[in-house]
């Protein structure tokens, strides 16, 4: 295993270049099963998570081909089965069900396990297909698909007690795509990654409105053909990067990002105080020392994101006033606070709401990291805290971050990455 030696404090300046969207790609990638005809994917981040997706289309059939960040997918002929041994390592492997349905009519995935972050059902995702009139049994952890009869369009609500569901809306919709008739999906996730992935369904030839919103409207088409597509910039990454940034230093620019998918977390920024330049596709932000603590609460977009709070948790520890971060989607979303306790910081648990009280310095230690986000907010609160830091499993950071350590180090931080 690898681990990351973290020097701190260091105070940052410099450009950061935004990748291509993990959140986005997975599905996107997914959606090639769709067509028989060639796709070719582009900014496309080298992360293990696309790299598992990559292998799941591989096993189930499809030529993959990948050039640094650019996947090319010919899903001439394919099974229905995707393989257990990859799936059970990435839970977003769920999304190749939607596509497999609409394609073949059937399909078995397995249940993907739960994570860090809590149970990961996936209740909605089988409500929607048995909507459109799919079979679903689960045996042997196991979801098998048949829509071999009276596969047609319908009105699905995919509105689940924590809101919508982003792979959710994303299963459904690619499922409808080649469904007889229409498919009005209410409740939808309206995240930038759905209506990217939507956007990449137009240019295969589906017929889609509404995305971007809380209702798709889908009409079935008999087939679909190949495509390009750029994928939208990673608005978590460029988030990330923004905290750290906001944390100490002289300034730093996020390039090729996308600000109009970021507003509510900016919002927060400007609210607390924090200097911020907004460009067309670029973001500068500067520390402020007599910024005001922030009062948050993730909600589905375009509300505050889940994928977010970790950063802010770590931001708020260096913010001299209290802030409280209350987490909706994932109430149990708070694996960074017992690690940044041994830091130093002064933060409160109760129920889903984490108050920190930030100012006081925070001293570097031995660490774990556990899911994606806390363990990037452990790398932000490393980079100011006095010593060193040693961040522990730190291939949950490399699923999502292209390569974090080069980013942090060209902008001044002085980090190593260690096998253990
Ligand atoms: C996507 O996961 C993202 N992953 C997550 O990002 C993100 O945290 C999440 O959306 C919320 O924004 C990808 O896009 C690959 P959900 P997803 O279905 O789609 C409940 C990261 O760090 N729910 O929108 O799996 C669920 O328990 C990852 O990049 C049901 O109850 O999340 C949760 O409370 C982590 N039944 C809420 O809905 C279902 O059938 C939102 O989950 C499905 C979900």
């Amino acid at each position: 295993m690898e681990k990351l030696i973290v020097k701190g404090p260091t105070p940052l300046k410099g450009r950061v270049t935004i990748s291509g969207s993990k959140n986005s790609s997975l599905p996107i990638l997914a959606a090639t099963l769709l067509t028989k005809e060639k796709c070719v994917i582009r900014r496309v981040p080298d992360l293990s998570d696309t790299n598992y997706m990559t292998q799941i289309l591989a096993e189930l059939g499809a030529e993959v081909e990948r050039a640094s960040g650019v996947v090319t997918v010919e899903a001439t002929k394919i099974k229905s089965v995707a393989p257990y041994d990859l799936v059970r390592k990435m839970r977003a492997s769920i999304c190749v069900l939607g596509p497999l349905t609409g394609r073949l009519k059937k399909a078995s995935v397995s249940l993907p396990g739960g994570c860090v972050i809590g149970d990961r059902p996936v209740d909605l995702h089988l409500k929607g297909l048995e909507g459109l009139g799919a079979k679903i049994t689960v045996d042997g952890g196991d979801i098998h698909v048949d829509a071999k009869k009276n596969f047609k369009g319908s009105t699905i609500n995919l509105l689940g007690k924590h809101g919508s569901t982003v792979l959710g809306t994303d299963n459904v919709m690619m499922a409808a795509v080649l469904a007889k008739g229409t498919t009005v999906i209410e409740g939808a996730a309206a995240e930038p990654e759905v209506e990217d992935l939507a956007n990449f369904l137009i240019k295969m030839g589906a017929k889609i409105e509404g995305a971007g919103t809380h209702t798709i409207t889908i009409h079935g088409v008999k087939e679909l053909h190949g495509a390009e597509h750029t994928v939208i910039p990673d608005r978590i990454e460029a988030g990330t990067f923004l905290c750290a940034a906001a944390m100490a230093g002289e300034g730093v620019t996020i390039r090729r990002c996308a600000p109009e998918h970021m507003k509510a977390m900016l919002q927060v920024l400007i609210d607390s105080g924090f200097p911020l330049e907004v460009g067309k596709d670029s973001i500068t932000i500067r520390p402020n020392p007599q910024a005001k603590g922030f009062d948050i609460t993730t909600q589905p977009y375009p509300g505050f994101p889940t994928d977010m709070q970790a950063q802010f948790g770590a931001l708020a520890t260096v913010i001299n006033d209290v802030s409280t971060i209350t987490e909706t989607i994932f109430p149990q979303r708070f694996m960074h606070v017992a690690e940044l306790k041994r830091m130093g910081a002064d933060i409160d648990l109760q129920g889903a709401t984490a108050r920190i009280r930030g100012g006081q310095k925070l001293k570097g230690a031995p660490v774990m990291a556990s899911d994606l986000r806390a363990s990037a907010a452990l790398v932000l609160a490393a980079l100011q805290a006095e010593g060193k830091t040693e961040i522990n499993r730190l291939y949950h950071i490399d699923r999502g971050y292209e390569h974090i350590d080069d980013k942090f180090s060209a902008i001044g931080a002085d980090l190593d990455r260690k096998k253990d």
